[in-house]
C-alpha cells in the first residue's frame, strides 16, 4: 500500500474548547460565562445538559496530557475561559483562574506537547452579555483586547501558538441571528454589528498578542467553512450558491486578509445598518502569520429531498474531497502564510463494548479527510498542521451529550476515558507521519 507521508515539521493535534470539557464551573472564583446562563434556560440544549462538569478536564488535565503523550501529539489547541480570568468579563482579575492555565501550559511542556491557545471559544462573561449586550457593544473591543494582554502577558513567554477567535461566524450569526447558540438572539442586523464588533477585537488584539509572546509569536485566527456546491450549472443554482458563499465563507476572512467585506454583502439589507468608522477595515487586516480552518462538510445547493449521501449522527454529509478544495480555494484566493485544519472530525453513536469501543466510522472519515490533506499539500498548499476535533467527547452545545465527536470516548457518569480504535488509528498515522493511500 502506499503511504501519503507528510512534510517533517508536520503538527499533529487535537483540539478541545474550554466550556466543552472543564466541568468546574463555579470553582476557583470563576464568573459565569453566556453558555452557562443559556444552557441552565429550559429548552435550550438537549436532555437539559450544561459544562457544570462536563469533562471534568479542569481536575483531570493530568490524564488528559497522560493521553495526548500515548497519542504521540505534536501539538493541543485548547482554549481559555474568559470568565475564569475576569470573572466580570473587566475589573478584577482572578488569579486562580490563570493559576490553572499557567499549570496546564506547563505540564504541556513537560510532556513536549506545543501548546496552541485559543482566546475566545464562545465562553463570554454574562455581565458583559448583561451590562452592554456583549458583542452588541463597541466597548467589547477594548475588554477583549485587554483581556488578551492579561492571559498572554501571563503565559506568553511559553505559548507562542495563539489565536484570537474560533468561528466569529459561529458566535455571532448562529447565536445572534439564528438563536441556536448563546445569547440565543434573533436577529440579523445585530448579527452583523457583532461581528463587526468581533473582527475589530481581533485586529485590536493582535498586536498586543504579539508584544507580549514575543519575537517568535505566531497569531491566527480560526474560521469555519462549508464549501458550497450545486447540482447543476443552472444560473439560479449558481447565484444562490454566491450568495450563500458570501455569507459562509467569504464574510470574516475578507475583512481579515484583504481590508474588505464582500461586495455581495455590502448590497444586503442587513449591512445597510453597519457603521463602519475610519480605520475600521485597517484595524480588522492587522497582518496574521496563521488562519485555522475548521471542515465539517459542504453543503449542496438544489439537492432535493431523496439526495441522501452518507452522513454523520449530526446529520453531515461526509465529503473529504470538500476540504482538499478548500484548502486549495483559500491557498489561491487568500495567500495566508500558513494554513491549519484547526478542527476536523465527525460524530457517530460509539458505544462501550467490553471496555472498547470500537468506531470504524471515525476511523475512515479521519483516513480520508488526512488523505484530502496531503492532496493539498502536494497542490502547494502551505499546510503546517491538522488538530481532530477532539480529543474526547464533550458538551457539543445546543445537542449537550448527545453527540460525541471525540477519539476518546468520556463516561460521563464517571468521567472515566476510554481511547476509542480511532485513537489508535491517529496514533500510527502520527508515528508514520502519513497515511496510507
Ligand atoms: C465547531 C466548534 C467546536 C465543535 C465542532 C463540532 O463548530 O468550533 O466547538 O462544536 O464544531
Amino acid at each position: 500500500m502506499a503511504h501519503l507521508e507528510f512534510p517533517p515539521n508536520f503538527l499533529w493535534g487535537a483540539a478541545t474548547a474550554s466550556y466543552q470539557i472543564e466541568g468546574a464551573a463555579n470553582e476557583d472564583g470563576r464568573g459565569e460565562s453566556i453558555w452557562d446562563r443559556f444552557s441552565h434556560t429550559p429548552g435550550k440544549v438537549e436532555n437539559s445538559d450544561t459544562g457544570d462538569v462536563a469533562a471534568d478536564h479542569y481536575h483531570r488535565y493530568p490524564e488528559d496530557i497522560a493521553l495526548m503523550q500515548d497519542l504521540g501529539l505534536d501539538a493541543y489547541r485548547f482554549s481559555i475561559a474568559w470568565p475564569r480570568i475576569l470573572p466580570q468579563g473587566q475589573g478584577p482579575v482572578n488569579e486562580a483562574g490563570l493559576d490553572f492555565y499557567d499549570r496546564l501550559v506547563d505540564a504541556l511542556l513537560a510532556a513536549n506537547i506545543t501548546p496552541f491557545a485559543t482566546l475566545y471559544h464562545w465562553d463570554l462573561p454574562q455581565a458583559l452579555q448583561d451590562e452592554q449586550g456583549g458583542w452588541a457593544s463597541r466597548a467589547i473591543v477594548e475588554q477583549f483586547t485587554h483581556y488578551a494582554d492579561i492571559v498572554s502577558r501571563r503565559l506568553g513567554d511559553r505559548v507562542k501558538h495563539w489565536t484570537t477567535h474560533n468561528e466569529p461566524y459561529v458566535f455571532t450569526y448562529v447565536g445572534h441571528a439564528e438563536g441556536v447558540h448563546a445569547p440565543g438572539l434573533t436577529d440579523r442586523k445585530l448579527a452583523v454589528l457583532t461581528a463587526h464588533h468581533a473582527l475589530l477585537a481581533h485586529g485590536a488584539a493582535v498586536p498586543v498578542l504579539r508584544e507580549n509572546a514575543g519575537p517568535d509569536a505566531q497569531v491566527g485566527i480560526v474560521f469555519n467553512f462549508g464549501p458550497i456546491y450545486t447540482t447543476s450549472d443552472d444560473p439560479e443554482l449558481l447565484a444562490e450558491a454566491r450568495l450563500k458563499d458570501a455569507w459562509g465563507n467569504r464574510w470574516f476572512i475578507e475583512p481579515v486578509v484583504n481590508g474588505t467585506y464582500p461586495e455581495e454583502l455590502m448590497e444586503t439589507p442587513e449591512f445597510s445598518a453597519l457603521q463602519i468608522e475610519p480605520g475600521d477595515m485597517d484595524l480588522i487586516s492587522a497582518p496574521v502569520d496563521f488562519i485555522g480552518l475548521n471542515y465539517y462538510t459542504r453543503h449542496l445547493v438544489g439537492a432535493g429531498p431523496d439526495w441522501s449521501p452518507e452522513r454523520t449522527a449530526m446529520g453531515w454529509e461526509i465529503f473529504p474531497q470538500g476540504l482538499s478544495d478548500l484548502l486549495v480555494r483559500l491557498h489561491k484566493d487568500y495567500h495566508p502564510k500558513a494554513l491549519y485544519v484547526t478542527e476536523n472530525g465527525a460524530a457517530f453513536d460509539d458505544e462501550v463494548t467490553g471496555g472498547q469501543v470500537h468506531d470504524p466510522r471515525r476511523v475512515e472519515y479521519l483516513r480520508e479527510h488526512l488523505r484530502a490533506c496531503a492532496a493539498a499539500i502536494e497542490q502547494g498548499v502551505p499546510l503546517r498542521g491538522y488538530f481532530v476535533w477532539s480529543l474526547m467527547d464533550n458538551f457539543e452545545w445546543s445537542m449537550g451529550y448527545s453527540k460525541r465527536f471525540g477519539i476518546t470516548y468520556v463516561d460521563y457518569e464517571t468521567c472515566q476515558r476510554i481511547p476509542k480504535d480511532s485513537a489508535a488509528y491517529y496514533r500510527s498515522v502520527i508515528k508514520a507521519n502519513g497515511v496510507d493511500d
